[in-house]
């Protein structure tokens, strides 16, 4: 039987610093994700997943469209499902896609950058090699408002 105090022990350690997933782990959940991509045009799966503050992943795949400027990226998924759930805190976000390692188009750019300009970007291929860098440095003198 637990006890008050280590029950208040374990209360204490719920309500600290949420345990963060590693990159590995969140480089792993974009490349999964990959697997819903919805890509018959260009056949090119691209996966996203977004981690919050808090510990929540939020993950995103390309959406095309027959009327091909429709097209959603991975990333913007990732983030305006995040937005659009509440969340607005946003520390490292992966992608993967084939190649060397995926790198986020100038659109998903500036919309990263619009929601989390301290973000850092893990790009990254499906062999699980990845490249480490933020959005300052891949959209410098970003347009804001
Ligand atoms: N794509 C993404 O999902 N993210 C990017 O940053 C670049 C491109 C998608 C769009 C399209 O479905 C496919 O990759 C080929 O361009």
């Amino acid at each position: 039987m637990v006890g008050d105090k280590e029950r208040h022990n374990i209360r204490k350690d719920r309500i600290g610093d949420p345990i963060l997933i590693d990159d590995k782990a969140l480089l792993q959940v974009a490349n999964d994700i990959r697997k819903n991509a919805y890509c018959p045009y260009s056949k090119f799966p691209v996966g996203a997943a977004l981690l919050c503050s808090d510990g929540t992943v939020f993950t995103g795949v390309n959406i095309e469209n027959a009327s091909y400027g429709l097209t959603m990226c991975a990333e913007r998924v990732a983030i305006f499902k995040a937005v659009s759930e509440g969340h607005h805190d946003f520390v490292k976000l992966a992608v993967t896609c084939k190649g060397d390692h995926c790198q986020p188009c100038g659109a998903c750019r500036q919309v990263i950058y619009e929601h989390a300009p301290d973000i850092e970007i893990l790009m990254g291929n499906p062999e699980g090699k990845f490249v480490r860098t933020t959005i300052r440095d891949l959209l410098p003198e970003a347009f804001s408002l």
